[in-house]
């Protein structure tokens, strides 16, 4: 994906422009939401693009791993497409459990030269539908607390905190 150069802002920075309204984050016109079903080049390398934006330790994704990716019936992946080039994403899983249908929603990233610009909500507010029309009757996601951009926007679509334990066992 060519993104255009573009001088990168952090967080406070762009809050600020938005409050002020000198937001000088990237318009995009004609946004998106299209599930992935095909593999390409183009967008394994998009997604690559996105990832590290995501997490600093993540691995990129390999031809192979996204097709497997895509081939998964319990996986759907969502991008944000705006012209042309893909400049965010998120994914749902949805399983059957003997008590529920359960959705799960992971690593929902927007390019951070396309902020701000609900691009992000949009990508949720996707994956919700998706989930709702598959049977789900809850989303789940967890959330590390020093994301404060993803726990707001979480909190503004109504999410609220589960009084649960997550666990986790490195295998
Ligand atoms: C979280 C993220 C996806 C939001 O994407 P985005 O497209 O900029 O978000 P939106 O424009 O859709 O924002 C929707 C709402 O979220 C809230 N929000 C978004 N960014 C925010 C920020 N930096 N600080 C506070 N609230 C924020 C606002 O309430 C906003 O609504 P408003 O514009 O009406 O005020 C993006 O910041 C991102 O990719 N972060 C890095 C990856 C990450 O942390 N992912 C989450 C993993 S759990």
């Amino acid at each position: 994906m060519t993104v255009p150069k573009h001088k990168t802002l952090n967080q406070k920075t762009l809050r600020k422009q938005k409050a002020t309204g000198q937001l000088i984050s990237m318009p995009v016109a004609d946004e998106h939401i299209i599930e992935v079903q095909n593999y390409s080049e183009k967008i394994c390398e998009s997604i690559n693009h996105l990832i590290p934006q995501l997490s600093e330790t993540a691995k990129p994704l390999s031809a192979g791993q996204l097709k497997k990716l895509i081939n998964s019936e319990n996986t759907h992946l969502f991008l944000a497409k705006a012209e042309g080039n893909f400049i965010g994403m998120v994914t749902l899983i949805i399983v059957k459990i003997p008590t529920a249908t359960r959705a799960l929603i992971e690593d929902l990233v927007v390019d951070k030269n396309f902020l701000w610009q609900k691009i992000g909500k949009k990508l949720m507010a996707f994956a919700i539908d998706f989930a709702r029309e598959n049977g789900a009757s809850t989303v789940n996601l967890t959330c590390a607390p020093r994301r404060e951009a993803a726990n707001a926007l979480y909190k503004k679509l109504g999410f609220t905190l589960r009084e649960t334990n997550v666990y986790k066992l490195d295998v």
